[in-house]
């Protein structure tokens, strides 16, 4: 039966990429110039993200959600939502302390109930944490042409940012790669946490859907309390590897978001957003490097970040990850801008502006610059920014 509605889905898929060859591609479509067999990959990958899974998959015993879709979703499957999780942690000795005795940092707000002796139920901050903070759920359109771009690139641009623009010059999150078990540069996650799509794919099934795979085959203690995953129903690894291969081509076929029609204003607002310095940590334009799939290979895009950590003082939100401090944010890509309702980390802003003004630290002289503007340049920056 699946295997039927899929191909039927892949063709029809494949139909409407033909037929619509010079139609602008929408969100949640496959990157365009994809082969049968990458199609076909791409809809059972989507299959996999929408798919609700049940405790007898390996749900929990504590998670946050029980599908990928379940908060991916505006636009189209992979889009980002309000949804805005909780992370906390405390300082110990100077130091961030994630607080892992207790769980820590990423909460996982509900739990599977009653098994055999435990009951499973959704974690809470602990009184002993001094820092909270809110994450909200990114779209994932276009990240297979982030995840494509060589790690050579991100280096390089920080070199760059360094001499040419030091007050605003971005620096690269080195963590550690679980799929080579390598040091490596992040690139996805607010604080550039994840290397690569294939490590999201394991790290989100364990973090917010509590499904162990070979990449990530432990499960987290609920509220830090590992003696309770002796009631854990499931054998681990609950998945043998395959839907987080299929995680991985769904988001990295997963089209970028379609290029912005931009009229006389909205031209005026693109220069004025390069003269007050957005553009500084906003880059425009990167390109990808080789990739096994030909559609994703050397290609420029335009996703507005350079993917590097900045210094936000106290727009940071306090959690540190990998080489990111507290302060330390990863520039937001702009692309696809006018799906979003809330905007930031946190969700805090509900309009642009807002979400401009908040900027502090290394971002403090654009967010001022930006105060300063005429009426007139304000409304066309603005009306640039909700074209993206
Ligand atoms: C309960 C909500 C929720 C569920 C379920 C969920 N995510 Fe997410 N996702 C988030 C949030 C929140 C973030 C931002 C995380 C951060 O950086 O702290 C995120 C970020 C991501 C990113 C990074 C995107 C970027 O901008 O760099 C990827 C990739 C991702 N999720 C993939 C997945 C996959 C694959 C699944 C299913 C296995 C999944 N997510 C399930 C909430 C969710
Ligand atoms: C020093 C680097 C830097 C500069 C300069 C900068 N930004 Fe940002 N921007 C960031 C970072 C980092 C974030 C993510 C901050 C967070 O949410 O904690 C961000 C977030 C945003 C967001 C919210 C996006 C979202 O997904 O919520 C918008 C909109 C934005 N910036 C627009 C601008 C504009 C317009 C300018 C110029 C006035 C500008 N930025 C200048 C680094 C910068």
């Amino acid at each position: 039966m699946t295997a039927i509605r899929r191909t039927t889905r892949t063709w029809m898929t494949a139909a409407m990429v033909l037929l619509g060859a010079t139609a602008r591609a929408e969100f949640g479509d496959p990157v365009g110039g994809l082969t049968i067999d990458e199609l076909a990959r791409f809809t059972a990958g989507r299959d996999t993200f929408e798919e609700v899974e049940t405790v007898a998959d390996g749900l929990g015993p504590v998670f946050n959600g029980d599908s990928c879709a379940a908060c991916h979703n505006v636009g189209g499957t992979g889009g980002g939502s309000t949804l805005v999780e909780t992370r906390f942690g405390k300082t110990t000795a100077g130091a961030f302390d994630p607080m892992t005795s207790h769980g820590g940092s990423l909460i996982q707000n509900q739990g599977i109930g009653a098994q055999g002796t435990c009951t499973f139920v959704g974690e809470q901050v602990p009184a002993e944490a001094t820092i909270r903070a809110g994450r909200r759920t990114t779209p994932l359109f276009g990240l297979g042409l982030v995840d494509s771009v060589p790690a050579i690139t991100l280096l390089s641009l920080a070199a760059i940012e360094a001499r040419w623009q030091p007050a605003t010059a971005g620096r690269p999150n080195i963590v550690t790669d679980v799929v080579t078990g390598k040091r490596a540069v992040g690139k996805f996650g607010w604080k550039s946490q994840v290397p690569n799509l294939l490590h999201f794919s394991g790290d989100a099934y364990l973090n917010e859907m509590g499904i162990t795979s070979p990449l990530f085959p432990n499960e987290n203690c609920p509220q830090g309390d590992c003696s309770l995953l002796a009631c854990d129903p499931v054998a681990d690894p609950e998945d043998d590897g395959t839907d987080v291969a299929l995680f991985n081509d769904f988001m990295r076929l997963l089209a970028p978001p379609p290029r912005p029609r931009l009229g006389f204003a909205e031209l005026g607002g693109s220069c004025v957003f390069d003269h007050i310095g957005c553009a500084n940590c906003h880059v425009r334009t990167l390109i990808t490097g080789a990739s096994p799939v030909q559609a994703l290979r050397f290609r420029s895009f335009k996703p507005f970040s350079d993917f590097l950590l900045h210094d936000m003082g106290s727009l940071g939100d306090g959690i540190a990850q990998g080489r990111a401090r507290g302060t330390e944010m990863r520039t937001a890509p702009l692309w696809g801008l006018h799906l979003l309702t809330t905007f930031l980390h946190d969700g805090r802003a509900t309009t642009i502006a807002d979400a401009i003004l908040a900027h502090d630290g290394q971002g403090r002289a654009a967010r001022n610059r930006f105060a300063a503007l005429s009426p007139d340049a304000r409304a066309r920056l603005l009306k640039f920014l909700g074209a993206l």
